[in-house]
């Protein structure tokens, strides 16, 4: 597994990519969650890069990451609910839906009168937060589509010539994107909202409330335009999704991804924790569909996390990765 650089033997490229950013570019960098792709929030030239490197429609608003609550206040409104949420959890994998500021411009927010805010805790991505004293825009470092890049390599085998630079800060942590939240006085039925589920998981967040939280079944702000949200996280090659190991056809050809390690695992069967961890299996998730991806195989089947905590994120992206062609088996 590759980790994270002593950060102080990265200060020049931390300060390179700074300028970088300050001059418009864009820059591919490692947070706890999986890569972003990062060009100054203010800067709508700088931010359509990003749209251009990773071939997304317009219609699909950023997350904008800030460093601290004075740059939150450059961009968004904190409401009394999402205040108390940011207090909590930020730094961290939890996104909210705030207010925007006019200072947004609209190519960031798809022309929304909200904005999608993160303040990070990778040591890294606030290093260059604070370097370029800027919010940065930044969508997973992914074409769109594709599943997300969780170590730089994805990154640079997909976007490499793309992109400005690179900054390799080892493997994400979580392995799966931050969760989104939207508080009652934003959302559109005066309840607590989760539009994707993350790491910063429900029940965490419903205990700290001490209220439920409603799951819609669509984020209005992503992109239904018909063939889009299908192909979401989608590797290559064919991709069914399985419960217990019971529905495998016997005389199956294709690659299997089981839950946890099986006892007696033959060749072409994979796994996405040791034991059963839902935080090891989430780090692991997107790394093993590409590696599996990429041996050009008929057919991958994967088995479903436990449906609640982070199993529900999982679950989220693999329903998506299958949705193109989720048959029965
Ligand atoms: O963990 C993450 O969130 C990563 C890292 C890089 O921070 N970023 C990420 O960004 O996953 P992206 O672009 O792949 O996902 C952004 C999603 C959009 O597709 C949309 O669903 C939601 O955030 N979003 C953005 N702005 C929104 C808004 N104003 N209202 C509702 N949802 C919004
Ligand atoms: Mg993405």
């Amino acid at each position: 597994m590759s980790r994270l650089k002593n950060l102080n033997s990265m200060f020049n490229e931390i300060k390179k990519a700074a300028e970088i950013i300050k001059q418009g570019g864009i820059v591919a960098v490692p947070t706890e969650t999986v890569y972003g792709l990062a060009a100054n929030a203010f800067d709508e030239n700088a931010v359509r890069k990003i749209f251009s490197a990773k071939g997304r429609p317009f219609i699909d608003p950023l997350i904008v990451h800030i460093e601290n609550f004075d740059m939150l206040n450059e961009v968004a409104h904190l409401d009394t609910s999402s205040k108390k949420i940011a207090e909590k959890f930020w730094p961290g994998a939890l996104t909210l839906v705030l207010k925007k500021k006019n200072s947004i411009p609209d190519i960031v927010t798809a022309g929304k009168d909200t904005v999608a805010v993160r303040m990070p805790k990778h040591p890294l991505m606030k290093a260059l937060l604070k370097e370029s004293d800027l919010p940065l825009a930044a969508p997973s470092a992914n074409p769109f589509g594709y599943i997300s890049p969780t170590k730089a390599s994805h990154v640079e085998n997909q976007l490499g010539q793309k992109v400005d630079m690179i900054l390799d800060g080892g493997d994400c942590d979580s392995g799966v994107e931050s969760t989104i939240l939207i508080s009652p006085e934003i959302s559109d039925n005066g309840l607590w909202q989760i539009l994707r589920f993350g790491p910063v998981t429900k029940e965490d967040i419903e205990y700290f409330l001490n209220d439920r939280i409603f799951v819609p079944q669509k984020n209005p702000a992503h992109p239904v335009a018909p063939g889009m949200l299908d192909t979401h996280y989608s590797p290559d090659t064919k991709l069914f999704l399985f419960d217990a190991a019971e529905e495998i056809p016997a005389n199956f050809a294709g690659l299997t991804i089981h839950f946890s390690r099986p006892k007696t695992p033959q060749n072409n069967e994979y796994w996405l924790t040791e034991n059963g961890d839902l935080k090891e299996a989430a780090h692991n998730l997107f790394s093993l569909l590409r590696t599996l991806d990429s041996k050009k195989s008929s057919m991958i089947l994967c088995q479903r996390a436990p449906d609640y905590g982070l199993g529900l994120a999982i679950n989220d992206r693999l329903k998506r990765a299958a949705q193109k062609l989720n048959m029965p088996l």
